[in-house]
């Protein structure tokens, strides 16, 4: 499916978006391994969520949907059940690493699909640290998972992943002794402060985590605070469109996600947290307001690198918009998200007219573009989908993005927003 984006005359509002996708997958999960009720507000229903919730549902748990809310009733730590289905985790790396973490440590036998880019994506990264826990899972077309004598490990990360890390704390939940998992840098740390909300033990410092052997967690409600991924793309349109004005509402702050509007509050933006508030300990929310800035040229690397792993997209755009050349190194990751992202965003980000030299690790990005070329393709990355629609929106100009159907993996409704809510 393509889709014609037409320049619009302002960026004004305020607007409230979906929850957060890391936050939901975590709820759903968390749930239904959890004894009594979870009522989870302002969930996304983004096509990756709704594969971790229908994965959970083929696994014998209850989930109802109602009102706009989803409602667990949990199965308990020790309650889940084999599935007579395969388990579709879709195009959702988190959903197929976070279950397989889950899973390993089952009484019970798992298969588990997935499509797209996803079936290419690496996979080592979460095997070989739950095969270190005695984890019995062969990796061919599915993955099929066997019931295994599993066991506590003392684990230093190769690479910072937070899906890596939470597959191995939820396979942690069943050991009999203290799980250790060390991160070469400190990734989105959710899982962990959802587990202490759900009544779990979970202790964690700089880079550190432990995890404590045999667990109970309680259900809870949780409000999903609404998702900074997404808030991104609007942030940086913001930011970048003269005399805009815009409120985001509810947004989540956590540190580890915000590099990306740290970057840009580095770059000159004029952006503000108002009234910021605690969820539970350790997750934070605040309003956003953005108004249009001059930006300048900045280079990211390391831990930047981490707290905006998925914000890149959007970066690539602020730093089109300002002055100077800006670098992006120790982005390496970037090759294995729903598209060689280095490659992809340069190849089309450069058809339309910037000038972007991808490297190893990372992209050097002109100031400027000649915009020359009228069409752009996704890629079939959401993210890169998104960065193009903004971009376009930016610009002023009519552009033709391609294939942006892989949107509604993340955000069914952006085009709502795009076109309803300016
Ligand atoms: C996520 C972690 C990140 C991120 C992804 C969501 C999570 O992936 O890119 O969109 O919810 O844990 P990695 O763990 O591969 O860095």
């Amino acid at each position: 499916m393509k889709k014609i984006i037409k320049p619009k005359e302002f960026i004004n509002g305020v607007i409230s978006l979906p929850g957060d996708k890391s936050l939901a997958h975590r709820a759903l999960i968390l749930g239904a391994i959890s004894s009594g009720r979870t009522k989870i507000k302002n969930f996304p229903f983004s096509k990756t969520c709704m594969y971790t919730l229908n994965c959970l549902k083929n696994l014998g748990v209850d989930i109802k949907i109602s009102s706009g809310n989803v409602i667990i009733n949990g199965k308990g730590i020790h309650g889940l059940s084999k599935s007579n289905k395969i388990l579709n985790a879709g195009t959702s790396a988190t959903t197929l690493r976070l279950l397989m973490g889950l899973l390993a440590a089952q009484n019970f036998p798992s298969k588990i699909k997935c499509t797209g880019s996803l079936k290419s994506r690496p996979m080592d990264r979460v095997i070989n640290p739950l095969r270190k826990m005695g984890a019995n899972i062969v990796h061919g077309e599915n993955f099929e998972i066997f019931p295994s004598n599993f066991s506590a490990i003392n684990y230093k990360m190769p690479i910072a992943s937070a899906q890596v890390k939470s597959a191995i704390i939820l396979a942690g939940l069943y050991c009999n002794d203290t799980v250790q998992i060390i991160e070469p840098i400190k990734s989105r740390d959710h899982t962990e402060h959802m587990i202490n909300y759900f009544g779990g033990d979970i202790k964690f410092d700089a880079n550190k985590i432990l995890v404590g052997a045999k667990q109970n967690l309680s259900g809870k409600n949780i409000e999903l605070a609404c998702d900074v991924s997404n808030a991104a793309f609007f942030i940086v349109l913001a930011t970048v469109f003269p005399k805009a004005h815009l409120i985001l509402n509810n947004i989540l702050v956590n540190p580890r996600r915000i590099g990306f509007i740290n970057v840009l509050k580095k770059m000159g933006a004029n952006i503000k947290f108002i009234n910021q508030r605690k969820i539970y300990e350790g997750e934070w929310v605040a309003d956003i307001e953005i108004k249009s800035a001059r930006l300048h040229a900045i280079e990211i690397c390391t831990q930047t690198i981490v707290d905006m792993i998925d914000e890149v997209p959007a970066f690539v755009v602020a730093a089109l918009f300002a002055d100077g050349t800006s670098i992006i190194k120790d982005a390496g990751e970037l090759h294995f998200k729903e598209s060689d992202r280095i490659n992809c965003l340069c190849e089309e980000f450069n058809r339309i007219g910037a000038k972007i030299k991808p490297t190893d690790d990372g992209m050097i990005i002109e100031s400027g573009f000649d915009y020359k070329f009228t069409s752009a393709f996704s890629h079939n990355d959401h993210r890169i989908a998104m960065a193009l629609v903004i971009f376009a929106l930016a610009i002023k100009n009519k552009l033709v993005v391609y294939d942006v159907e892989c949107i509604a993996d993340s955000f069914v409704t952006f085009f709502d927003y795009v076109e309803n809510f300016f």
